[in-house]
C-alpha cells in the first residue's frame, strides 16, 4: 500500500504542509530511525547521559505522532540493541525504566491516534515487568488500522537472521519444506518483520556513518540519511529535511 492511498483512508493529515502533491504520492511507505546521540547531546549540556534518554523518549513519542500526521505506514525504531547490554547497569536501568514509563503514559494516546505498537527483537531478557507492559501494549492497540510503530528492543540484526535460520532448519528437519524450497520470501516470514514491507528510508542521526546491527536482512535497497544532529534534536523540520532528501533520489534496484 503506498502513502498516497493510505492518505485517502481518511486517517490524515497534513502532509500538504510540507510536501507538494506530486512527493505526497512518493512518501516512503517505511521509515526506520537509530535513535542514537543521546548520551552525547546531553554530556554537550553538562548534563548526565541519562537526561539524554529522557528527552530522547519524548523525541520518539513526538516523530511517532509526526510520521502518523503525514501518512507513513510504518515507523521502526531502534530503542536498544543486543550489544546495548555493555554499558554500565544503571544506564541501561533508565533506558528500561523509560520504556516502562513511555508504554504506560503513551499507549492509550497512540491508540486514540489509531497508532499500533509491535515489538521487534528477543524479548525474553526483558524484566517480567516489561514484558506484561510490552504484550498489553501490543494487544491494546492490535486493531489499529493507521501508523504501525515496531520498537527494536534487545534487537540485532545478526541475531534476527540466525532466529530465521535456526526456524527454517527445524522445518527442515521436520519433514514441511525441503531445504531447495527455502528461499529469501521463505526465510523473511520468519523475520521480525514479517507481512511488512522494507524500510524505504532508514535516517540515523549522532554523526555515526554505520549500521550497528540494525535490520542487516531488510535493509538491502534502504536508502540511508545520515545527520550530525542528535536524536534529541530531530524534529520535524530535520525529518522533513530527511525525506526530502529520499525524494531526491534515484532507486535502481539493480536496474538501469
Ligand atoms: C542512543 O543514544 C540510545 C541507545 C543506544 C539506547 P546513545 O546512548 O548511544 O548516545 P551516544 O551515541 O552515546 O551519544
Ligand atoms: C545504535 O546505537 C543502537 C541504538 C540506537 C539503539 P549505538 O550507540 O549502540 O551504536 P554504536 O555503538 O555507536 O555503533
Ligand atoms: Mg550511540
Amino acid at each position: 500500500m503506498c502513502a498516497a492511498s493510505y492518505a485517502v483512508m481518511g486517517v490524515i493529515m497534513s502532509a500538504d504542509r510540507y510536501f507538494t502533491e506530486d512527493e505526497i504520492q512518493r512518501l516512503p511507505v517505511h521509515i526506520a530511525a537509530i535513535m542514537d546521540g543521546n548520551g552525547r547531546w546531553a554530556k554537550a549540556r553538562l548534563l548526565p547521559r541519562t537526561a539524554g534518554h529522557r528527552v530522547g523518549s519524548e523525541t520518539f513519542r513526538r516523530a511517532a505522532e509526526f510520521m502518523s500526521e503525514i501518512g507513513v505506514r510504518y515507523f521502526t525504531v531502534y530503542a536498544f540493541s543486543t550489544e546495548n547490554w555493555k554499558r554500565p547497569p544503571e544506564e541501561v536501568g533508565v533506558i528500561m525504566e523509560l520504556l516502562e514509563k513511555y508504554l504506560n503514559e503513551s499507549v492509550s494516546s497512540m491508540a486514540e491516534k489509531n497508532i499500533r505498537l509491535n515489538f521487534f527483537g528477543d524479548l525474553s531478557r526483558l524484566s517480567l515487568r516489561l514484558l506484561a507492559l510490552v504484550e498489553k501494549t501490543r494487544k491494546i492497540s492490535e486493531n489499529c488500522t493507521g501508523l504501525c510503530v515496531n520498537v527494536c528492543l534487545n534487537y540485532g540484526g545478526r541475531q534476527e537472521i540466525v532466529r530465521a535460520a535456526r526456524a527454517a532448519a527445524e522445518e527442515a528437519l521436520a519433514g514441511r519444506v525441503c531445504p531447495e524450497n527455502i528461499d529469501e520470501n521463505y526465510l523473511s516470514s520468519f523475520m521480525y518483520s514479517k507481512g511488512i514491507p522494507d524500510p524505504d528510508l532508514i535516517i540515523r542521526p549522532g554523526r555515526e556513518v554505520r549500521i550497528s546491527n540494525f535490520l542487516l536482512w531488510q535493509c538491502a535497497y534502504s536508502e540511508f540519511y545520515f545527520t550530525d544532529k542528535m536524536w534529541p534534536e530531530m524534529d520535524e523540520t530535520e525529518f522533513v529535511k530527511a525525506i526530502k532528501s529520499y525524494l531526491d533520489r534515484n532507486r535502481r534496484f539493480g536496474g538501469i
